[in-house]
């Protein structure tokens, strides 16, 4: 099997690229290699290349960057995803969409289905949003995986800077008033492919099980560095509210839990949970660094 990634550089990229190429024929570019806003630069690379799978988790990931810059959140997250849709249509191959769970508005309390409206509360939730049914719409093969709070080895994320943070002082906090759930880039990888292999198309749902505040995840992602005796000033995380954020520009959805019921269902693979992706990481990834 061929497969091509794009966004390699990234944190869920590199990570793919990685995993997959231990079995797989594997194709990986980063932004260097292709940049998403030359539509024409993205034709010339694939159109000579033969694959049966595309993933695109590259996009202009930075929220509050995507709020003041528009034009180019839809160029990257929405034109880009549908021109590679058609490409990939072209060739009989099937493109993986990563999409967000901030497509959505937050004002749910229990965790999002597939099928719950999306209504987008930032550009950059627009923009992913907009790229998903470009996606859907170019071919039923296709896959859009929704994904939140992505975390693993290949690029420091939340967790690494509250750890960072609490080896040089005893004051970290965090906010307790947003939910979601963590994501595990080598988890994610394990997941993609088996949804792949029971030929999953559409809308998909997929993130590590249970629900926690960033101030629940970084207290425990300190508890676990402390069990492993790793030197570090903070023991507690303090709580700070979402309205604290003042340096915050975009709206973000307060509740953004999604629900993997769909994938488990048509797959049999149970999401482990979040805490104990979290100790695994720490343990595998942090403490030996
Ligand atoms: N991070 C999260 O918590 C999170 C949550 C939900 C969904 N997601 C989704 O998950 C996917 C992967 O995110 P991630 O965490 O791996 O983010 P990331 O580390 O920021 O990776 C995104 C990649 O896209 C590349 N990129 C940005 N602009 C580009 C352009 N114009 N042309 C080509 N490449 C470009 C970046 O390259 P440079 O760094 O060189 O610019 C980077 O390698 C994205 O689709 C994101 O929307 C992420």
């Amino acid at each position: 099997m061929r497969i091509i990634i794009i966004g390699a550089g990234g944190r869920l990229g590199a990570a793919l690229a990685r995993e997959y190429a231990t079995t797989f024929d594997v194709r990986a570019y980063t932004h260097a290699d292709v940049d998403l806003t030359d539509l024409d630069r993205i034709r010339e690379l694939l159109r000579p290349l033969d694959f049966d799978l595309l993933v695109n988790s590259a996009a202009l990931t930075n929220v509050d960057y995507c709020e003041d810059h528009r034009d180019e959140a839809f160029m990257i997250n929405t034109e880009a995803p549908r021109v590679l849709a058609g490409l990939c249509h072209e060739k009989n191959a099937k493109l993986i969409q990563i999409s967000t769970d901030y497509v959505f508005d937050g004002k749910a309390r229990i965790p999002y289905q597939e099928e719950d409206e999306a209504t987008p509360l930032s550009v950059y939730g627009e923009s992913k949003r907009e790229g998903e049914l470009r996606v859907l719409g170019a071919s039923e093969r296709h896959l859009v995986a929704r994904i939140s709070w992505v975390f693993g080895p290949d690029r420091p994320s939340f967790v690494d800077q509250v750890i960072q943070r609490a080896r040089q002082t005893s004051h970290v906090a965090a906010v307790t008033d947003k939910f979601s759930t963590p994501t595990y880039t080598l988890d994610l990888a394990w997941w993609l492919r088996a949804a792949w292999e029971k030929h999953l198309s559409g809308l998909l749902h997929l993130t590590n099980a249970g629900e926690c505040s960033w101030q629940q995840y970084a207290q425990y992602a300190i508890d676990c560095c402390h069990q492993h005796g790793l030197a570090l000033q903070a023991k507690r995380v303090e709580e700070l509210k979402l309205s604290d954020m003042k340096n915050l520009i975009a709206q973000r959805p307060v509740y953004s839990v999604l629900s993997t019921a769909t994938f488990s269902h048509r797959t049999g693979v149970e999401p482990r949970n979040w805490r104990e992706a979290v100790a695994e990481y720490i343990k595998t990834h942090v403490i030996k660094r």
